[in-house]
């Protein structure tokens, strides 16, 4: 496949399947022979990684230090793996990106939306993605699929919780429409994974 180089993002509250959607994005962009880059915020460089640690399984924090970390670990992630790839024609997967911080730490917890647009602008050097996917489920739905899983502190929410999560991507894609699909996660995975993949070759050719 002939392609130009592309910045996607996939979203959503948790258990919506974005991990795995991500992940099957970029086996078929690959098995189609196109240098593809997956990772994952916070989090897929060294020091990242440990943040992410560091927010999950720590004790709890107030949201203006979580967006400070969460947007350390997005500039290391922007600076040392994203700019370079787009730089070299490879297409990046993004498995949750600035969005998750205005959806949880924005409407879920309660900080500014302009602090978090004026932290996240300096976190990525005013780099958007060209093309964001919202995998849209109700969360009660979504916790009913991973029922057994052990929960990090954000699973551990209330269900008010991630009502304002969803809450917050619908209305970032509401004003954003010309880079946000909506997807619906409850659908089955093939199903999914064919929208999204339609849509990224509508893009790229
Ligand atoms: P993760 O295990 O990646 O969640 P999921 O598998 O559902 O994607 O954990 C990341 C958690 O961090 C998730 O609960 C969302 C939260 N988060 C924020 O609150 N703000 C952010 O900016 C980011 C990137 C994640």
């Amino acid at each position: 496949m002939n392609t130009k180089n592309a910045f996607i993002v996939l979203e959503g509250v948790e258990g919506s399947g974005k991990s795995t959607q991500s992940q099957l994005l970029s086996q078929k962009l690959s098995s189609e022979g196109v240098s593809t880059l997956l990772v994952r915020e916070p989090g897929s460089t060294n020091t990242g990684e440990k943040i992410r640690a560091l927010i999950l399984e720590g004790s709890e924090l107030n949201p203006l230090t979580e967006l400070f970390l969460f947007s350390a670990a997005r500039s290391e992630l922007i600076q040392n793996e994203i700019i370079p790839a787009l730089d070299s024609n490879t297409i990046v997967v993004c498995d949750r990106y600035i969005y998750s911080s205005i959806a949880y730490q924005g409407y879920a917890k309660g900080l500014s939306l302009d602090t978090i647009d004026e932290v996240n602008s300096i976190a990525t050097s005013h780099i958007s993605p060209d093309l964001v996917f919202l995998l849209d489920i109700n969360p009660k739905v979504a916790f009913e699929r991973k029922k057994s899983d052990p929960k990090d502190r954000f699973e551990r929410e209330s269900m008010g919780f991630h009502n304002s999560v969803r809450k917050g991507y619908l209305s970032l894609a509401e004003s954003n429409q010309n880079a946000w699909h909506i997807i619906n996660a409850e659908k089955p995975t093939e199903i999914i994974s064919e929208k999204i993949w339609q849509k990224v070759i509508t893009f790229l050719t």
